[in-house]
């Protein structure tokens, strides 16, 4: 967990650099308005097509002035805290969910879609997996990962698959942490888990203290474009945009990069510091999003200033009586004038009009992640001399060894010999050239290597 004090002053000096092109930002994402009406938040986001969401606490569910509030606002909805480690797995493999429930339930009951927040973090740990190590550890992450969005498979638009896993300061490096020593791989092992339980959620890395370009985001940057070069599954980066008295001049530059690498950008837990220049840094804020095609949806973290976990800043849209304050204003307004860049839905690749030839044969490779009593397997298919339409991987499991999720293939099975087919996009692979699917399952990884054949 951090120190309120000590993140603020790390806020303050993150962004004191870059008040210099904060004027420059301002008007390169200047937009012109458009003739939208929206009159909440949440409508007028939907008309652009994105989410307007609100971190709430099931501890205030009973508060009318703060429901009616969410109600009547927002079209997304974050779980402040019952989402953590700490409040869902309180002991090891007894599962808790009747506060992230009652903030699900009521989201998904008014047509609100609901963030995931968060399935790994270094901080709210349960104390029983604070005091693990090694694989004893990682096994019980992946567990944790795959139980909690199994159990809400089908109902999360996005996943924090894992949150702020990355070091502050210029190293640009991953934070030190239990999980963390269990292997750099972790991350990734987290990401695979997410999408074999739902596949339907969008996962998200997600940060502070990266909202405009800097060593952390670089950082973080840098694994995002490694995940899609190997196939790891990786959908969005959320930004919490834990925001000082400026609006970072980089800030939409820096959303932007991250979107050119093939992924959606959330803003998923904003709130700005008090004083004269608050309102202009949520429209700003605002606007940034809806200049970047790939920006799907802004979270404010709380309603009431007196919601908020940064107490005194004053730091959200309604005051401390429910009252809207000159920044909900300036948002709204940022909304309605924000040009229409909806975000894109996801296009299938172009047909091809002429097939390749099949024949010339095809190789596969495994490079296992282990653990004790667990693994995951990446598998490298590569077509010989001509191009194929099609291929299956046979894979001889040990005794004892199960599969428990598949990606970018299909299973026939989930032990002894199981055969993996492509799927609709990955079964042409050129002359030479590669594609990867993968697996994760209990007991020993396969140490035989794996058959390829073509079809
Ligand atoms: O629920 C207990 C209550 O029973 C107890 O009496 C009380 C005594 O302190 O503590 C309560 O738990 C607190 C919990 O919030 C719920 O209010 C914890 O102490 C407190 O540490 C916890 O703070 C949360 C913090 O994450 C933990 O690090 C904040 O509400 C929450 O806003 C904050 O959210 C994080 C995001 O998850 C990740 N990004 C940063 C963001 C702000 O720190």
């Amino acid at each position: 967990m951090k120190d309120r004090s000590t993140t603020r002053a790390r806020l303050r000096l993150a962004l004191a650099p870059l008040l210099a092109t904060c004027a420059a930002a301002a008007t390169m994402v200047a937009m012109a308005p458009s003739a939208s009406a929206g009159t909440t938040l949440g409508a007028s986001a939907a008309e652009k097509g994105r989410y307007f969401g609100a971190a709430i606490a099931a501890g205030r569910m009973s508060d009318s002035q703060y429901m009616n509030i969410l109600n009547a606002e927002f079209n997304s909805v974050t779980a402040e805290n019952e989402m953590k480690w700490a409040s869902t797995e309180p002991q090891q493999n007894v599962f808790s969910y009747g506060s992230a429930d009652r903030i699900v339930n009521h989201a998904l009951s008014r047509g609100m879609s609901v963030r995931g927040h968060t399935l790994l973090w270094h901080a709210q740990q349960p104390g029983w997996a604070q005091g693990m190590s090694g694989s004893a550890l990682r096994n019980a992450a992946i567990n944790h990962v795959t139980k909690v969005a199994t159990y809400y498979r089908g109902k999360i638009h996005s996943w924090d698959v894992v949150n702020e896993a990355f070091a502050d300061g210029g190293s640009g490096g991953r934070r030190d942490s239990n999980l963390q020593r269990t292997g750099n791989d972790w991350i990734e092992a987290a990401f695979r888990a997410a999408r074999a339980a739902d596949p339907g959620a969008k996962l998200c890395y997600n940060d502070y203290n990266t909202d405009g370009i800097n060593a952390k985001s670089t950082g973080i940057y840098n694994m995002v474009r490694d995940f899609k070069s190997r196939g790891v599954p990786i959908d969005c980066v959320g930004f919490q945009s834990h925001l000082g008295t400026t609006f970072p001049g980089d800030y939409q530059a820096n959303l932007q990069r991250f979107a050119d690498l093939g992924v959606d950008v959330q803003i998923t837990e904003l709130d700005v510091m008090k004083g004269s220049n608050q309102a202009n840094v949520f429209a700003s804020v605002t606007r940034a999003c809806l200049a970047v095609s790939r920006c799907t949806g802004i979270t404010v973290w709380g309603i009431r200033d007196s919601d908020s976990w940064r107490g005194s800043d004053d730091a959200l849209l309604w005051d401390r009586s429910g009252n809207k304050k000159q920044a909900y204003h300036s948002t709204l307004e940022a909304l309605n004038a924000g040009g229409g860049t909806p975000p894109p839905t996801t296009t299938p690749p172009p047909p091809t009009t002429t097939p390749p030839p099949s024949g010339g044969g095809c190789t596969a490779s495994v490079t296992l992640n282990s653990w004790s009593g667990g693994f995951v397997a990446n598998v490298k298919v590569t077509a010989g001399s001509a191009a194929i339409n099609g291929w299956t991987v046979r894979v001889a499991l040990p005794g004892g060894t199960a599969v428990t999720g598949t990606w970018s293939a299909q299973a026939s099975g989930a032990s002894g010999t199981v055969n993996f087919r492509n799927v609709d996009y990955n079964g042409q692979v050129g002359a030479g050239a590669s594609t990867e699917f993968g697996f994760q399952g209990t007991g020993v990884g396969p140490s035989a290597a794996p058959t390829c054949t073509v079809g």
